[in-house]
């Protein structure tokens, strides 16, 4: 049942235009299509063949009539299975009308058709359209669509669809409807339909070209006064992507929709974005700075989407990457344009190398193109999304800015409303540089995380430094043998007197040698090379892989010294950041194994002297160090270990924590101190940076739970009036040994909140992430609570997928976190397959674990594979399982 690439081939009937007309009930929905449809030019019959069958996918639909050019067809001249129907003979031109039933109240997957909070909604990407009408439901079938909602006037006075409202009317029986036109042809996973009970918030945006668009946020009436941030972003957005892309908006109206259950963040149909509630509502009192800016993040993303993936589109699902690699990297350079930049690339890079390298290590590892799938739905995923990007990114430090938007602009021109593939992008960028892509085009089919090994070496006599770079990927599930791949290294090297970037010299082959200034790109094509500087005047520090430059991984036989060095000398704010980080990684390893031995840990000196001058020497910029000052979590402190010791994980990073604490107590409530504020809320990025730092000092001295910082926490949960600082506070009390204050703090607090089910998701993930041991039992408690329901995808991840990183709690040696885990993923199996295909994520990765939690793990996973398993999960478990 597996679909693969070598197997495409363009559709044998194309849709030129699409008429829907809904009559909206809650469980019998009437969907009447008419398609205009036609021989697709590409797909004449060869001789074999006499006349292709016209083959229509669709799941769950009732079939009421199906009409060819007005004739109603006999029972015996088409046939329907549960996934296809199917028309043996068709003219070559004709119209096709359909009418079929939907439930959209009995749809808990929620794809599709479904409902949320009385509201009717739809998602259709990757293949949801399918349980919508009858219909060739891939990407590279594109027709224009003309959309007429009918509903109950008072139910649903709001009926929305893709384009542009041309006609409205009354109707008998209460009830009414708006008939839509999207003059732009779409892929039918762009098709969207919102009807409901709901208000709107309105404002206008007037394009480079002098285009009026009018912007609406539709909102449940209470959370009209959450739309302002989302509004806000979404204007600079589109005013962004003029003045970086050159790209403008192409319709009248551009529309958001906010949602309460929603599988995913949020989905870019033609201007009709339907995002989850929990990606768009923002208010100071109910939503922390990191959701302020994951907002203004995902609206970007959607928005931008409107080219690099709904104008330009993809040829099939193998090519997701070519929309979201390319759109995930245009909404990072947003985000860093208009926030920190640096802060921006250690989030999305801390973030990478944690999830998207234990993805690669995993047994699910894939290309950024895979060449198969059995559901495409679980291919939304780090691999394709943010490494995805990254490989965007090298594509943009390889031709420079200047010919990559000239290679963009080419891509947006030549492939305007065409289905295209990743090497369509690829050949655009190659063709403007003049450069050969050839070899780089391997990053999109070859899986897994390059390693390189790196080792310098300075000759005072000659004033030459020789960097010896060999790269080379693990074998991953599938693909055993890999090739080199062209990586693109950004460098300098640090005069170790002057303390400053030395200028390069980088000599040739043939003796000749280029000037690369004190910043470069040195190209890494061979499994080995060795590069050599000339005229060094003085030994250097290489400070390698800057901004990161590549997705891989990056091993230097660093001394401690050298990395306080880069810690308080390198230019690149990034590799600062990543000196930093090492350094803290290789106290911790010690930790790690005196934890392991049982002998008694002493913390490395160095290291409290590092974050003491950091503490004291604070350079401007309060965001970078926040970051400096934030231990590399658990997770990625597992990624840099052979096999995972959860418990020695836990402890030494505590005892680093617990230790900075004690010798830096004052520093830190000095920090504290100094970026108190009262200035109203506002999300700017000044603002952040200060809360930030603040907040991460609180939490160093919280630590060790003194009275003092107690006293301090509490004042800061009582007084403050954002959600930040909230949030903070009651997460360390809740997290702290303080039961006797927590237990009260958390009751109130969820009284307050009862109301709002976006704050409650943040209460149940505060309570669910303790590291008392305790937890588990809560999570079974909390998951009776009134306002739990495993039908809501924000509940499950909140109280559940918050749990299983909770990785003290979920590893608990008696296997009651992972059955805990089975268990919910076999009901969700059964409710919203693709939700349970996520879920199940860390119980997959059980070869990085001891022999003992490793048996735990795959007797869960064995459960779930004897149950009748939806296509999502069974994927999933047979992946995980494959290698056992
Ligand atoms: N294209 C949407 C977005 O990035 C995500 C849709 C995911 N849909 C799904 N069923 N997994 O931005
Ligand atoms: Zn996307």
């Amino acid at each position: 049942q597996a679909t693969y690439l070598k197997d495409y081939l363009p559709p044998a009937y194309r849709v030129t235009h699409t008429e829907l007309t809904f009559d909206l009930e809650p469980s019998a929905t009437r969907v009447k299509a008419r398609l205009h449809v036609e021989r697709h030019p590409e797909r004449e019959p060869d001789e074999k063949e006499t006349g292709l069958p016209l083959e229509l996918a669709g799941e769950q639909l009732k079939l009421i009539s199906v009409a060819i050019d007005g004739q109603v067809l006999e029972a015996d001249e088409f046939t329907v299975d549960d996934k296809t129907l199917t028309v043996a003979t068709v003219p070559e031109r004709f119209l096709l009308d359909t009418e079929v039933e939907i439930d959209p109240d009995a749809n808990t997957a929620l794809e599709g058709l479904y409902r949320s909070n009385g509201m009717f909604c739809t998602q259709c990407e990757p293949e949801g359209f399918r349980r919508i009408t009858f219909y060739p439901d891939r990407p590279d079938v594109m027709a224009t669509f003309s959309t007429t909602v009918i509903g109950d006037r008072d139910a649903l006075p709001v009926l929305l669809s893709n384009g542009n409202p041309v006609e409205r009317g009354e109707l008998p029986n209460n009830r009414h409807f708006v008939t839509w036109e999207d003059p732009h042809p779409k892929p039918s996973y762009l098709f969207a339909l919102v009807a409901g009970s709901l208000e709107k918030v309105e404002d206008h945006y007037t394009t480079m070209s002098g285009r009026e668009v009018l912007l609406q946020i539709w909102v449940e009436a209470e959370n009209l006064d959450k739309t302002e941030h989302a509004m806000a972003s979404l204007k600079r957005s589109m005013q962004w992507d003029e003045e970086t892309y050159g790209r403008e908006y192409d319709l009248d109206r551009f529309m958001i929709v906010a949602v309460n259950d929603f599988n995913m963040g949020a989905m870019e149909n033609k201007g009709l974005n339907i995002f989850n509630s929990a990606a768009v509502l923002t208010h100071p009192q109910t939503a922390n700075d990191a959701t302020f800016q994951r907002v203004e993040g995902i609206v970007a993303h959607e928005y931008f989407h409107n080219w690099s993936g709904n104008r330009v589109t993809c040829r099939d699902w193998f090519q997701l990457s070519l929309k979201e690699g390319f759109t995930v990297f245009r909404d990072q350079t947003f985000s860093a344009d208009v926030n920190s930049a640096p802060v921006k690339r250690i989030e999305d890079v801390s973030f990478f190398r944690t999830a998207q390298f234990a993805e690669d290590a995993g047994p699910t590892a894939h290309p950024i193109r895979p060449d198969h799938y059995i559901e495409i739905s679980n291919f939304y995923t780090l691999t394709i999304y943010e490494k995805g990007a990254e490989v965007v990114r090298m594509l943009r430090h390889l031709l420079g800015w200047e010919d990559f938007r000239r290679g963009s602009d080419l891509y947006f021109e030549r492939f305007d409303g065409q289905a295209v593939t990743i090497e369509d992008f690829v050949a655009c960028m190659a063709e403007v540089s003049g450069l050969d892509l050839d070899q780089f085009l391997r990053w999109y089919s070859q899986s897994g995380t390059p390693e390189i090994d790196a080792h310098g070496e300075y000759d005072y006599a000659t004033c030459e430094y020789r960097l010896r770079l060999s790269q080379r990927t693990p074998a991953t599930p599938g693909q055993t043998a890999k090739l080199p791949l062209h990586i693109p290294v950004r460098l300098g090297l640090v005069g170790t007197k002057s303390g400053h970037d030395l200028s390069l010299t980088l000599s040739g082959k043939d003796g000749e040698s280029e000037k690369l200034g004190k910043d470069a790109v040195i190209h890494l094509r061979e499994a080995e090379q060795t590069f050599v500087f000339t005229d060094v005047e003085e030994a250097p520090v290489p400070s390698l892989l800057r901004g990161f430059s590549a997705p891989v991984k990056l091993r230097y036989p660093y001394s401690r010294e050298e990395l306080a060095f880069l810690l308080t000398h390198d230019s690149d704010g990034f590799n600062r950041w990543d000196a930093g980080q090492r350094l803290t990684l290789l106290a911790l390893d010690d930790l790690i194994a005196a934890h392991r031995n049982g002998v008694e840990k002493v913390m490395d000196s160095r290291l409290i002297e590092a974050y003491r001058s950091l503490l004291n020497e604070p350079g401007d910029d309060k965001a970078v160090l926040a970051e400096m000052l934030t231990l590399p979590s658990e997770a990625y402190i597992a990624e840099q270990q052979p096999t995972v010791d959860v418990d020695a994980i836990h402890a030494a990073r505590e005892f680093v924590r617990q230790s900075l604490a004690y010798q830096l107590r004052d520093d830190f409530l000095a920090v504290y101190r100094d970026n108190l504020s009262d200035e109203p809320y506002a999300p700017t990025p000044e603002q952040i940076a200060q809360r930030r730092l603040k907040n991460v000092a609180l939490a160093y001295l919280m630590s060790i739970e003194t009275e003092e910082a107690v006293s301090l926490t509490q004042q800061q949960l009582e007084q403050s009036a954002n959600m930040t600082d909230v949030r903070a506070a009651l997460t360390l009390l809740a997290h702290s040994d303080r039961t006797d204050l927590a237990e009260p703090a958390l009751k109130a607090f969820g009284e307050k909140w009862a109301h709002d089910p976006l704050v409650m998701d943040q209460w149940f993930t505060i309570q669910v992430t303790r590291p008392q041991a305790d937890v588990l039992e809560r999570v079974r408690f909390l998951m009776g609570h009134p306002l739990f329901s495993m039908k809501n995808p924000n509940k499950v991840r909140a109280l559940i997928g918050a749990f299983a990183q909770n990785r003290v709690n979920f590893h608990r040696l008696d296997g009651e976190g992972y059955k805990l885990l089975a268990d919910v993923v076999i009901e969700l199996n059964r409710l919203n397959p693709e939700i349970a295909a996520r879920i199940i994520t860390p119980l997959t990765r059980w070869q990085r674990f001891e022999d003992e939690r490793q048996a735990l793990m795959k007797a869960e996973l064995e459960r779930i594979r004897a149950e009748k398993l939806s296509p999502n999960v069974y994927e999933m478990v047979e992946r995980a399982l494959a290698d056992a």
